[in-house]
């Protein structure tokens, strides 16, 4: 989605606005551009369709400049083009805008009647114009024209604003869509994600609900209703090495080699003596007691891993769970109250309809408890309590290393809803968490050392247009996850199929040399695979079968077989979603695409 650079300081702030918009390339945009002041005060702005590059060639050779704002737009409203790109305005200002402002055609025509404009098709354009009409035509201050804008505005938004008479400033503003004050010596800096600026500063002010910001080189004054806020100045955790690639070919290959530790550590403070232990999470699991279902509610492949926790607390704690797509869940009035726990899983804690989702929850007085990567993210702050995913930073479109700590956690929380619903005994509980905590990164190590082989079976998909993955109760859930892989990046065409389903209809697309691609990790299901796989053969499919390591497959069953490590068929689902990310990762990879930045995807979804 859209991403929000700002500087003013001593260095040269064009330099700073490329290599922060560079740093947010990675959520997804089609255009880009930036507005600065030039070093004779005058306020300028440059915006080009496309990748950065455009952007950053009209930038070229960089103008003497100490303060300016640059924004990534992901097409929202109207096409990707120079005219719509941000930043938008009139001779007095320009502003960068994230998120969607819903009432602009009625202020459009507003706007119109008092002789305004309009160049481009965007909503962006409208509220820039609308602040200029406070600020040039009312007369108001900056503060106050800003202030009358937003309580204008029906949506969200994070904003970037520059007043071209006053060079020494940069106006934030926030309602809906996260936006930060990065801190530095003789700088500021404001940003829609922190990555932006962990090269220069790990310290910041997070923006709340309904604030606005004043931000000069040695100042930032933050204001909610008109009043001055005391804000506390925070620390980021992650490493600038976190979000970049070091030497790998890109962040998606990067990240899944970083599962292994990414699950230790996500799990390592939340295990004391061999069992889970939730106490410093500040969540009392008391709670699995006392309700009578969960939904878990989450977009993509944060809702993927929600089906996996579906069927853990299912089979080990007896808990009832529903699965819910949150642009859904939001609409369909969602039969929830006090006796049900609403999980929201989200990798950003800034998806829009997962945020909507989790205020719903919370409305209809449901207990609501977040699985989020991002600290301080809004989903984090809002949800009764929060388990954070140790994973560092996301930076693929495609999420990997999330959607593994995501599983790993969840299967540890059903092992203490487990437990305290009785249903699991002690022992039977720390076998469970020595496993997940020991040979669980072991065997994902093990898979993503046998890339090559994994890369041969994808290479050999790769010249298709459509194909099948299918499997029965977990292996089923994870037959989504790798389908959605596989489209996010390769853009190959594929669908997963509950195994025994594929004969009620849409078996009539297996013509000869289409692929199937079946998962097989669970033992008492597999001789009902079996029979799925040969129904398909029947019909010329070329079949590859993930299996677990103790299957023992008859020759001929497939036409490749791809083994996964030792490791209890509970846990499987870990190692074979590393195997389907890698599946996927390869034949992008052959089939040239862009793999870290998918086209048409954003990596964070703030708008609805
Ligand atoms: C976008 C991303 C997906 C992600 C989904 C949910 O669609 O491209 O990779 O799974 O949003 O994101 P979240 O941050 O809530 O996990």
């Amino acid at each position: 989605m859209c991403g929000i650079i700002g500087y003013i300081g001593k260095d040269n702030s064009v330099k700073h606005l490329i290599e922060g918009l560079r740093a947010l390339e990675y959520r997804g945009y089609d255009s880009a551009g930036a507005a600065f002041f030039d070093n004779e005060g005058r306020l300028c702005s440059v915006k080009a369709a496309g990748r950065l590059a455009n952007a950053e060639a009209k930038l070229t050779p960089l103008p003497d400049s100490t303060c300016g704002i640059g924004h990534t737009r992901w097409a929202t409203h109207g096409a990707p083009s120079d005219t719509n790109s941000h930043p938008h305005g009139t001779e007095s200002l320009r502003l960068v805008h994230n998120g969607i402002v819903e009432n602009y055609a009625a202020i459009k025509t507003e706007l119109s009647d008092l002789g305004y404009t309009f160049e481009s098709d965007t909503d962006t354009e409208v509220a820039a114009k609308l602040l200029d009409y406070y600020y040039m035509k009312e007369k108001l201050t900056a503060h106050a024209a800003i202030e009358r804008m937003t309580s204008r505005l029906v949506g969200s938004w994070a904003l970037g604003i520059l007043f071209a008479d006053a060079p020494d400033t940069i106006w934030a503003a926030r309602q809906g869509s996260p936006l930060i004050i990065g801190v530095g010596k003789d700088e500021h800096y404001i940003a829609s994600d922190i990555t932006a600026i962990l090269r220069y500063t790990k310290d910041y002010y997070q923006l709340d609900e309904g604030e606005i910001a004043k931000v000069t080189r040695e100042t930032a004054t933050v204001y909610k209703d008109g009043k001055e806020v005391i804000k506390e100045l925070k620390t980021a955790h992650w490493d600038i090495e976190a979000a970049e690639r070091g030497g790998y070919a890109h962040f998606m290959i990067k990240e899944i080699n970083e599962e292994p530790a990414a699950i230790r550590t996500t799990l390592h403070s939340r295990i004391k003596d061999g069992l889970p232990y939730f106490s410093s999470d500040g969540f009392d699991t008391k709670i699995f007691a006392r309700i009578s279902r969960v939904h878990i509610v989450a977009c993509g492949t944060a809702m993927h891993a929600g089906l996996i926790a579906k069927g853990v607390l299912g089979s080990l704690a007896k808990l009832p769970c529903e699965v819910e797509i949150a642009s859904e869940f939001r609409y369909n009035d969602p039969l929830i109250g006090e006796h049900d726990l609403v999980l929201i899983i989200s990798q950003s804690g800034e998806t829009a309809d997962s945020l909507a989702a989790l205020r719903l929850a919370k409305e209809k007085g449901a207990a609501t408890l977040a699985i989020v990567n991002v600290i301080g993210s809004s989903i984090a702050r809002e949800a009764d309590a929060v388990l954070y995913t140790m994973a560092g930073p996301e930076i693929a479109v495609a999420s990997t290393k999330a959607y593994s700590v995501q599983t790993a956690l969840l299967y540890l929380l059903s092992v203490e809803a487990a437990l305290v619903r009785g249903k699991l005994d002690l022992d039977a509980a720390k076998m469970r968490v020595t496993e997940l905590y020991e040979r669980v990164p072991e065997a994902v190590a093990e898979m993503i050392a046998r890339e090559n082989e994994i890369k041969a079976i994808a290479e050999k998909i790769a010249p298709n247009e459509d194909l099948f993955f299918i499997g029965r109760g977990a292996d089923y859930y994870l037959a989504a996850e790798g389908s959605l892989k596989l489209k996010e990046i390769s853009y190959i065409h594929s669908e997963a199929y509950a195994a025994g389903e594929l004969k009620h209809g849409t078996i009539s697309l297996v013509t000869p040399g289409v692929p199937i691609i079946a998962l097989c990790t669970v033992p008492r299901l597999y001789e009902k695979m079996v029979s799925n796989i040969r129904e398909t053969k029947a019909r010329g499919a070329e079949t590859f079968m993930i299996a677990s390591a103790d299957t023992g497959v008859a020759d001929g069953t497939a036409d490749h077989i791809l083994r996964l490590p030792a490791i209890s068929a509970e846990l499987a689902f870990l190692p074979a979603v590393c195997a389907l990310q890698l599946i996927a990762y390869h034949a992008a990879a052959a089939r040239g695409c862009d793999i870290d930045k998918p086209r048409n995807l954003a990596k964070s979804v703030t708008v609805e």
